[in-house]
């Protein structure tokens, strides 16, 4: 078999290429080693950027959530027990963000992949990428005993960060910046009003915690909890009661509470593989590099590096230019970084490090007073947090 574009991975990057460049009459497929409901049964993050947003309209994806996401105009602080508002649409002269869960994203791509008769393998089993410095790699895989091979004019790599993509570069080329933080996220879902009508970042001396939402009746909480702390010991009163202890008494008498129906831990990391393409290989979301979710970003850099490699591709098929492609792995790093360092600000800003020092906390408490004070800090949190353009 052969295709224009071999894509690696079915999460919402692999998904938004094979749209946008089918759109375009650009043939794909998409090899996924789960299935679509394991796919969709990964709760992640749930801000969108106006440039994602954009994106999904025009992958002609973005009805349901026109219909149902909620725009945010800005979003609250909690520090020394005191709520501050951050307001996104005045500080950024009429942005805001959309506020709709990545699982409903991925899913509203998978059901617009399926309208237009899109090619997703699921449970292709041992995908592998051979040739790659040729100008016909291959993908072979594995699905139900049978062995398959899919040549290719040129492979994305959208398989996430345990991926099979970014490890097939040679190696001797590949340089990975890494940052792990020695804390993980402790989140719930449940089907509970909101505590607030928008999100809440606490920085609390037990540790930071985060009032989030998917919609008017679903919450999202995050608290932050040790690296290596154990799920089971999180029963979901135990989780309210320290939920509870990190906000204003004001807020947490509103906050109202019920059985949990997603609970896990997610580790905090930051890392960037560079560069993102080498011969015919591009590697785009969280193939490439990873925020910890604190800024919001994973979802929306996964997007920036979609909107790049489709143009890169259409501009390679449809007028034979190589000039999107040889800058891809540049253009995508000049936002990606940015959205790097926000993200580690942001991560620096709002959490308790177990190892901090007395001077390291005076300089975060001095950062949040300047922040509390200056409108030049202010504006500079929101028009990161809405999205640098593309
Ligand atoms: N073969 C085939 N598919 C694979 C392989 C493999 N060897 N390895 C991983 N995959 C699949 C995974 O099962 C997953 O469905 O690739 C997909 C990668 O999806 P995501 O991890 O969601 O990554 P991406 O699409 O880039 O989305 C980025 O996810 O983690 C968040 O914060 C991140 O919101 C951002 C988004
Ligand atoms: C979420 O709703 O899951 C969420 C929101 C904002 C973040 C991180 C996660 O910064």
């Amino acid at each position: 078999m052969r295709v224009q574009v071999g894509i690696i991975g079915a999460g919402p990057s692999g998904l938004l290429l094979s749209q946008l460049l089918h759109l375009q009459g650009i043939e794909t497929i998409v090899l996924e080693r789960r299935t679509g409901d394991y796919v969709l049964g990964r709760i992640r993050a749930g801000v969108l950027e106006q440039g994602m947003v954009d994106l999904l309209h025009e992958a002609k994806a973005g009805e349901r959530m026109a219909k149902e996401g909620l725009i945010h105009d800005g979003f609250e602080i909690i520090f020394n027990g005191k709520r501050h508002r951050i307001d996104l649409k005045g500080l950024t002269g009429g942005d805001v963000v959309t506020v709709y869960g990545q699982t409903e994203v991925t899913k509203d791509l998978m059901d617009a992949r399926a309208a237009m008769g899109g090619q997703i393998v699921y449970e292709a089993e041992n995908v592998q990428i051979l040739d790659l410095e040729s100008d016909a790699p291959k993908l072979t895989y594995q699905k139900d005993g049978t062995s398959h091979e899919v040549t290719c004019d040129y492979i994305v790599g959208c398989d996430g960060y345990h991926g099979v993509s970014r490890k097939t570069m040679p190696q001797d080329i590949l340089r990975e910046f890494e940052r792990v933080y020695p804390f993980g996220w402790l989140g719930i879902l449940s089907e509970t009003k909101p505590v607030s009508d928008e999100l809440i970042y606490v920085n609390d001396k037990r540790g930071f915690a985060l009032c989030s939402m998917r919609s008017e009746t679903r919450s999202r909480y995050y608290i932050q909890c040790a690296f290596d702390e154990d799920l089971e010991e999180w029963t979901d009163d135990r989780f309210w009661d320290e939920l509870r202890a990190r906000l204003p008494e004001e807020t947490a008498s509103q906050l109202e509470t019920g059985p949990s129906i997603e609970k896990s831990i997610a580790p905090l990391r930051s890392f960037v593989a560079e560069p993102m393409r080498h011969g015919r290989l591009m590697l785009a979301g969280d193939a490439a590099h990873i925020v910890p979710p604190t800024g919001a970003k994973g979802l929306n850099l996964a997007a920036s590096d979609i909107y790049y490699a489709a143009n890169a591709l259409l501009e390679y098929f449809k007028e034979g230019s190589e000039d999107g492609l040889n800058n891809y792995s540049h253009n995508c790093l000049r936002r990606i970084w940015k959205g790097e360092r926000f993200s580690w600000w942001m991560t620096t800003l709002l959490h308790r490090f177990p190892d901090e020092s007395p001077f390291d906390r005076r300089i975060q408490a001095a950062e949040l007073e300047y922040l509390k004070e200056s409108q030049a800090t202010q504006k500079a949190l929101a028009e990161n947090y809405v999205g640098l353009p593309f």
